[in-house]
């Protein structure tokens, strides 16, 4: 009764027919650079795939020089465990070393790995901005009716989140945390729809190839239909 399904959630990405908003991903991308990738992975994009939104290879490399966290890599000289500056071909690194690390910044809750979120939660993109949207106070009769439902320290009221008691705090808290480099307004609601989509992308980039594909598929069907159709028709035309 307290727990409430997605709210609706219009993607151009969305249906048979959906393409992405390559500027909608980019924007996408600002807000998981600049506000969750402090604290989420996002291991299976390397920053070559960025040129997918539209970045440049020039814009990708500085994108990857410039990420705050460095990729992990061995010392060639000593052998060692170091950290360099990221390239182009390398994975996004994560912020944490381990799980350990993650929860120890975490008040022990462990940020997941984003990468195939909205192929991992019921509802996908429309969760995600659902959830993000989603903090408010604890209604009143939840104190009365389910007392022991009510958020504990270091936790958040959100009545998306299946438990409805959520460890991270609001990411979006206020309007305009990023500055959109295409002038977008972004206002909370606005930045929850764009990371959203983006996030439909780290988890199927190939969506648009496989809605392209679905129709050359059915396209091709309705053709052999046909023709097999007129080969029936021809075969059987003496035989009374
Ligand atoms: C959990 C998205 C920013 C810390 C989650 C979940 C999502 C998410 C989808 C999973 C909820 C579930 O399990 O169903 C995002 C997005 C962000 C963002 C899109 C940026 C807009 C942050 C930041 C922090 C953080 C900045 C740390 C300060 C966490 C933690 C959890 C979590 C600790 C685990 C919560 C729990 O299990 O109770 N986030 N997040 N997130 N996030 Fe974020």
């Amino acid at each position: 009764e307290f727990h409430l399904h997605p709210k609706k959630l219009a993607l151009s990405s969305d249906g048979p027919m959906g393409k992405f908003d390559r500027q909608q991903l980019q924007r996408g991308f600002q807000v998981y650079k600049e506000v969750c990738s402090a604290c989420h992975s996002m291991r299976l994009v390397a920053f070559r795939n960025l040129t997918e939104l539209g970045y440049t290879e020039d814009e990708v490399k500085a994108i990857a020089a410039n990420w705050p966290t460095q990729t992990p890599s061995i010392d060639p000289a000593t052998g060692e465990p170091t950290t360099r500056p990221s390239i182009a071909s390398d994975y996004i690194p994560s912020p944490h070393a381990n799980e350990t690390a993650a929860r120890a910044a975490n008040n022990n809750a462990l940020p997941p790995d984003l990468s195939l979120i909205t192929k991992a939660r019921h509802g996908g993109a429309a969760y995600v901005y659902s959830l993000l949207t989603g903090y408010q106070e604890p209604p009143a009769e939840l104190a009365k009716k389910f007392p022991d439902a009510m958020p504990g320290p270091g936790l958040n009221y959100n009545p998306y989140f299946a438990n409805l008691n959520i460890a991270m705090a609001n990411p979006l808290g206020s309007d305009g945390i990023v500055t959109y480099s295409d002038g977008t307004n972004a206002t909370r609601e606005q930045m929850a729809k764009d990371v959203a989509a983006f996030l439909v992308w780290t988890a199927e980039p190939t969506l648009e190839k496989r809605h392209q594909t679905g129709w050359a598929v059915l396209i091709f069907l309705i053709i052999a239909t046909g023709l097999g159709y007129m080969a029936y028709r021809n075969v059987w035309a003496g035989v009374k």
